[in-house]
């Protein structure tokens, strides 16, 4: 019986964990796309506005840790004059954004 329990508990996170990358590239094509772009390179109208880097770059990808870009999807993130770059995520967990994270690294190329 422990087993079969077990069993179920090892079967069931694993879905979770599949519906967890999906969610990822669900939230990046709702909330992050507009401005990044689908591929991650920031070719779309607010992306040249922003002055967007190509995070399908290495160098780019380099420019920043996991730690700084979860914290600039979740506090936001502001130029020098303080004028608003990237609003603060909202509606997102902690997990959400880590996953994020996760998925703009996949970007790189
Ligand atoms: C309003 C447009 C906009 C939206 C929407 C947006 N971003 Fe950004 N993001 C920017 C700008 C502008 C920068 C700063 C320029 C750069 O580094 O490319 C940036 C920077 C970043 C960085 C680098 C952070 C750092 O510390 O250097 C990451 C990672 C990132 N965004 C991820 C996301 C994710 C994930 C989402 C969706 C939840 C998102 N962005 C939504 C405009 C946006």
């Amino acid at each position: 019986m422990k087993k079969i329990l077990l069993l179920t508990i090892a079967i069931t996170s694993g879905a979770l964990l599949a519906a967890s990358a999906g969610d990822a590239k669900e939230n990046y094509d709702k909330t992050c796309a507009k401005c990044h772009g689908a591929d991650g390179k920031g070719q779309t109208k607010m992306g040249a506005k922003l002055g967007i880097k190509d995070y399908t770059d290495a160098k780019v990808q380099a420019g920043f840790t996991d730690d700084q870009a979860y914290k600039s999807v979740k506090e936001g993130l502001k130029d020098k004059e303080d004028k608003i770059l990237m609003k603060p995520a909202e509606g997102l967990s902690d997990d959400d954004i880590k996953a994020l994270v996760a998925y703009v690294r996949s970007q790189k190329k």
